[in-house]
């Protein structure tokens, strides 16, 4: 709970959690000398641009400037809170948290405590629908099914496919045999209680079913979707609720075998159904995944734009593909990613694609039937255009107007400038009207929303915006944190007045601070540092890395440099020392300005006689 408990947490997960290990189940890493190299996720890469740096447990894009830490890496892959990137690399290294975070309710950690154990009661579960499955009798049925769809052996063993068993409590006298509380079963869905009014006992809520298992982009089973084996049982499918571990709008089914060729082919194609990923990924077709039976959402979007820059919405018939067009447009529109979609209705009278792809040649006309794609726009447009085909130009032109104002708004206005303009351009193609009145239009369509780029586009202090000296010093002593060690007072003072009134300075806190407390300087401890200070540790990444591509961190290769630097920023440091014509108020505006600029820190650093006196020297 306190401080300190934090940081040990901190402390505890990083130690277990190797960032190689971490980012490679993210992005293909390759060795390359003593770092790894990979496509960064956090920009549009075709080049690997982001290195990972294993002994010091960092990694850095230096095309797009994305760096950071473990921590850094999980929370902007994920949109996560750092609390949230802590919980994931903790659950995932089987880790229980000590401190409970500083802002969180009793509710919020009930939840923390059910979500480890509503993982664990769904792996038992699949353990036992897996067995069940392989089960002579039990099984049989769903063997039958499994055989009858033509799914692989090969599909039942990497989708996990299981068997709920008939009868109203199989699940519930297997836990029961092996002591197992209910409640989390309960919790997650699993079973049901027969009456809460009274003793009534507990049914499975899967009988009968073929188990599918939902499983999260890492592989954890955090849910499952029973297909009715008997054509007479109701509904065809029956999905876990909602849970703690289980956020439909946020889950794509096979996402967890689908990611490495999403990433790949920088595309990932959404079906409708379960049994559609499957039949394409036994088609080798296996940048497949399917919401679970509702609509495509921003969270799905956010979750997908990490992975790939186009979306394919693969629908069954003409009608689906129309509605979702209008749903995907207030998903799609302000994100930096493209979306198409694709009908199978053109080119099969199969129902879907799993019907398809039974049929000669199904695989090649799935295959056309995503590539004849068209972007979500131009489907729009295109919709609107075969709607008024007899129309005048009069009515085209009215109904391209609401169209533009639809987009608005369904949030088009709020895009971020590079989206806003692509989009604009875009409509302008399509529609062959100007930009700029498409772009009043929109605006009008949003109402009174002004056009307003998001919070994480906001910039940061980039090294270029540094006073180059003292960056350059930062970088050395962030590359060689025993350098730190070296320095002499003086130094430290010149340093830090350099930094003073930069972005630097924040960076040079942290790393004196550190030292403070832990005796060390090392990037880890600063970005540690930093992040408790709620500051930006971008900054020193990209100081560390500057250095260290040009010079690399040994010590005694940076040296020189690093004296160089520091003679260099004492004698400017002098220069301002030697104005001694300053009169009284020129000399305390400049105190009032130092004081400002150093924020409410009192630690101060021994300073070398006649520098600018500090705060408790002076009195203002
Ligand atoms: P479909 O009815 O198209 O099912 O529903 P399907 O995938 O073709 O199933 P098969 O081939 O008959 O086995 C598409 C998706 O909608 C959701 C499921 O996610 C399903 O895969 N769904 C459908 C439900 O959640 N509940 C239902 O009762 C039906
Ligand atoms: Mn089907």
């Amino acid at each position: 709970m306190s401080d300190e408990s934090a940081q040990d947490d901190v402390q505890r997960v990083r130690e277990a959690s190797d960032i190689v290990r971490v980012v490679g189940e993210h992005i293909e890493l390759k060795a390359r000398g003593r770092e790894y190299v990979g496509l960064c996720p956090f920009h549009d890469d075709t080049k690997p641009s982001m290195y990972v740096v294993p002994a010091k447990q960092m990694y850095h894009c230096f095309s797009c400037g994305a760096g950071g830490d473990i921590f850094t890496f999980v929370q902007d892959y994920h949109s996560m809170t750092f609390r949230e990137a802590l919980k994931y690399l903790a659950e995932r290294a089987g880790i229980s948290l000590q401190s409970r975070g500083r802002r969180r309710t009793a509710s919020d950690s009930a939840l923390s405590v059910s979500r480890s154990v509503l993982l664990e009661a769904n792996e038992v579960a699949q353990k036992f629908y897996r067995s069940i499955y392989r089960h002579a009798e039990h099984g049989k049925a769903a063997r039958e099914l499994v055989e009858q769809r033509g799914i692989s052996p090969e599909m039942v063993e990497a989708f996990g496919i299981g068997a709920a068993p008939q009868r109203w409590d199989g699940l519930v006298v297997f836990l029961s045999s092996k002591q197992r509380t209910l409640e989390p079963y309960l919790q997650a869905g699993l079973i049901k209680a027969r009456d809460h009014s009274t003793e009534g006992g507990f049914f499975d809520a899967l009988r009968h079913r073929l188990v599918f298992p939902i499983r999260d982009q890492i592989g954890r089973v955090i849910a499952f979707g029973g297909r009715r084996i008997n054509d007479e049982d109701e509904p065809k499918y029956l999905n876990s609720p909602e849970s703690p571990v289980f956020d439909k709008s946020a889950t794509l089914f096979g996402l967890d075998l689908a990611s490495r060729s999403i990433q790949r082919e920088g595309v990932a194609i959404i079906a409708e159904g379960y049994t559609d990923v499957i039949a394409c990924h036994q088609a080798g077709i296996t940048n497949v995944v399917a919401t679970l039976g509702t609509a495509l959402t921003p969270k799905h979007a956010t979750l997908l734009r990490r992975l790939c820059h186009t979306v394919v919405l693969l629908f069954d018939g003409d009608q689906a593909g129309q509605r979702a067009a209008d749903r995907a447009a207030e998903v799609f529109l302000t994100l930096p990613i493209d979306a198409k979609i694709a009908t199978l209705a053109g080119f099969t009278d199969a129902k879907d694609p799993d019907e398809l792809l039974k049929r000669p040649g199904g695989s090649e006309t799935l295959k056309s039937a995503i590539d004849g794609a068209t972007e979500l726009l131009e489907y729009r447009i295109a919709r609107l255009r075969d709607r008024l085909a007899s129309a005048g130009a009069a009515e085209m032109e009215r109904a391209l107007r609401d169209e533009f104002r639809t987009l608005g708004s369904l949030g088009l206005a709020s895009a971020d400038k590079i989206r806003w303009q692509f989009v604009i351009r875009r409509l302008s193609e399509l529609s062959g009207l100007n930009a700029a009145s498409i772009a009043d239009l929109v605006r009008e369509g949003a109402g009174r929303a002004r056009f307003n780029p998001r919070a994480d586009d906001q910039p940061r202090p980039k090294p270029a915006d540094c006073p180059a000296g003292p960056a350059e010093v930062l970088g050395c002593l962030l590359a060689a944190p025993t350098l730190w060690l070296g320095l002499e007072d003086h130094q430290r003072a010149v340093l830090e007045q350099a930094c003073t009134g930069s972005p630097l300075h924040p960076v040079f806190e942290a790393m004196h601070a550190a030292e403070q407390a832990t005796g060390r300087t090392e990037l880890q401890t600063v970005i540690d540092e930093l992040r408790r200070r709620g500051s930006d540790h971008r900054l020193a990444v990209e100081l560390e890395r500057d250095i260290t591509r040009r010079l690399g961190d040994d010590p005694e290769q940076i040296g020189p440099t690093l004296k160089q630097c520091l003679a260099e920023l004492g004698r400017s440091v002098q220069t301002i020392e030697s104005k001694p014509k300053a009169s009284a108020a020129e000399r305390i505006e400049q105190i009032r300005a130092s004081k400002v600029s150093g924020g409410t820190n009192t630690r101060l650093y021994p300073r070398p006689p006649g520098v600018l006196k500090t705060d408790d020297e002076s009195s203002v």
